[in-house]
């Protein structure tokens, strides 16, 4: 783990990076999948992915086969790790969201947007579309149907509750490969909201001692890093 410094240095040498100064591709991509810029301590404006960069740096340079990504809102983490595969030429990401609307119980803010036409084709739209594959369905469901499915990086933002984090975790900790990482978004978010009562932080605390992970920020949304 002590790596990911080294690695992240990376990034500033990436075509990606270039792209900002040349035509702007990062604050499009912050626009069009609708970065939330508190949840992921971003700026559009400013062409500033936040957490983004955590992501895309690890994928330019862990340059990984498989990638999943479960849970967004609009789409911005996963358009992150997808144009990370596109900029090596090389990975796939797997893109698991129930599509869940904010009427539905468990959506965890969700906006139904994956179940909608705009939601399925933003990837295309953007060209990122032959590196990533939407699924829409709960995580449960997915791994049942792809139970021998690996992957080298995972991202995990679905089901806040302790419980969901839990199964999530439990589900994909196995089809993670060693020295793969896993990431979890919101594990300084504590509470009952209106969604629903937060468990991320309970899980991030006993894998943080397990696997020494890394925590990202101890205020606001908070990103847990942990290397298998
Ligand atoms: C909206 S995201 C959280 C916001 C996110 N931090 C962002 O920046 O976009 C949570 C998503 O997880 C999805 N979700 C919740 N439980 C799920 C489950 N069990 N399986 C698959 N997706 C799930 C919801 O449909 C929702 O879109």
């Amino acid at each position: 783990m002590f790596g990911i410094k080294t690695k992240l240095k990376k990034i500033f040498r990436s075509k990606f990076i270039h792209n900002i100064s040349n035509n702007g591709k990062i604050s499009d991509l912050m626009s069009v999948f609708q970065a939330d810029e508190y949840g992921h301590e971003c700026n559009t404006k400013k062409a500033d992915l936040g957490y983004g960069w955590i992501h895309y740096g690890l994928i330019r340079q862990q340059k990984p086969k498989n990638v999943l990504c479960i849970g967004s809102r609009y789409g911005f983490v996963p358009a992150v790790l997808t144009q990370a595969c596109k900029d090596n030429e090389f990975g796939h990401v797997d893109f698991v969201d129930a599509g869940f609307d904010l009427d539905d119980k468990g959506g965890w803010t969700g906006v139904g947007y994956w179940k909608t036409e705009k939601g399925r084709n933003c990837f295309n739209s953007f060209g990122l579309g032959s590196y990533i594959t939407l699924f829409v369905t709960t995580t449960l469901k997915f791994s049942k149907r792809f139970p021998n499915r690996t992957y080298d990086y995972i991202y995990i933002d679905g089901d806040h509750s302790f419980d969901g984090v839990v199964l999530d975790f439990k589900l994909f900790i196995p089809m993670l490969n060693k020295g793969g990482y896993i990431v979890f978004h919101d594990i300084c978010v504590k509470g009952n909201k209106s969604e629903g009562e937060y468990g991320v932080w309970k899980l991030w605390n006993k894998l943080e001692k397990e696997f020494k992970g890394i925590k990202i920020n101890y205020v606001g949304s908070g990103l847990g890093i942990v290397q298998k």
